[in-house]
């Protein structure tokens, strides 16, 4: 029933997306100066980072590689889409005054509630614990969505911290970027949970392709069998690409600089866990450089909806 509800959403974000793509083309719009300062823009990257099972990493991996990638002189906005435990901003030692629960209740407009993180890093925060957050209605998404795709505030990376597991909520976040983070760890749960995500996102919206980052591992022998295990099952059975994004040691001073509420790549550089979101960060952004966008900017939330047919 849910996933009727969440294909109709599916299909109505599509229609509004090809006439967003449709406006944004037509001759009259082309002399529209905002128009055209627009277009020459280009599309942030969007990623989402996700698992099937909580308390894996996800909140961690988010923000040491946006640390990384603002490092490279990218420019980072974080969206915490954990909405019913958000954290980003614990994890990161900052106070919200706002959330994006007072972008839904209409009082703020998303720069009210943007906080500055470590090196220029753009947060969103969610409200953490607000039970009516962990399942937004339909207009409450496309009000999200409409305010990224008209916030007059450019980014390359957009990264995504969202729950685990297979609600609305991520399967929302999960199908409106174009690059999919599964986080696992050698947990047979978690991997279990891992490959059951990416087969609900493919069944459902023919996703075929992921990439894992297998956290909290001895070393890359044991990340690698856990990647070789996802990757066997979901190639057999569903036809998904999964690529493998790295590995993240399990790491003492990673647990430091959480207690120091800090982000360890900035605050311990030499640590391991450190060392390993640099080596995933890098491998990203030579991917992006050698696949560079050709098109102007696009909706942020759009581009899978209006490809996936
Ligand atoms: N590489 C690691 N080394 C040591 N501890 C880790 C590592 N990754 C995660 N943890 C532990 O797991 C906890 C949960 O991480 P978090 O990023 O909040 O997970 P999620 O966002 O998936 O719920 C952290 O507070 C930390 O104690
Ligand atoms: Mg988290």
């Amino acid at each position: 029933m849910i996933i009727e509800d969440y294909d109709d959403q599916a299909a109505t974000l599509k229609k509004l997306a090809r006439q967003a793509e449709a406006a944004a083309s037509s001759p009259a719009r082309a002399v529209d100066a905002d128009a055209a300062e627009l277009s020459s823009r280009r599309a942030p990257r969007t990623i989402a980072i996700t698992s099937g099972k909580g308390g894996v990493g996800k909140t961690l991996v988010t923000v040491n590689l946006a640390v990384n990638f603002a490092r490279a002189g990218l420019r980072v906005l974080l969206i915490d889409a954990d909405l019913g435990l958000a954290n980003l901003d614990v994890v990161l030692g900052l106070t919200p005054e706002y959330t994006i629960q007072d972008v839904f209740d209409g009082h703020k407009h998303l720069s009210d509630i943007a906080l500055q993180g470590p090196m220029g890093i753009t947060i969103l925060p969610a409200a953490s614990g607000v039970a009516e957050l962990s399942n937004l209605s339909e207009s409450q998404r496309l009000m999200l969505m409409e305010q990224i795709d008209h916030w007059d505030v450019d980014y390359d990376v957009v990264l995504v911290d969202t729950g685990a597991g297979i609600s609305p909520n991520v399967r929302y976040f999960v199908l409106a970027v174009e690059q999919i983070l599964v986080v696992a760890t050698p947990d047979p749960a978690s991997i279990t949970d891992a490959y059951a995500l990416m087969k609900v996102m493919f069944l459902n919206h023919r996703i075929a392709h992921f990439d894992l980052l297998v956290n909290q591992v001895k070393g890359e022998r044991e990340a690698l069998e856990v990647y070789k295990t996802v990757q066997r099952v979901a190639e057999k059975f569903l036809n998904i690409g999964l690529n493998y994004a790295g590995f993240v040691p399990h790491d003492p001073e990673l647990v430091r600089a959480i207690r120091r509420q800090k982000v360890v790549s900035e605050l311990l550089p030499e640590a391991p866990s450190s060392a390993a979101f640099g080596v995933i960060a890098q491998r990203m952004v030579r991917l992006w450089e050698k696949n560079p966008r050709s098109e102007g900017r696009m909706t942020f939330f759009g581009r899978r909806l209006m490809t996936a047919d």
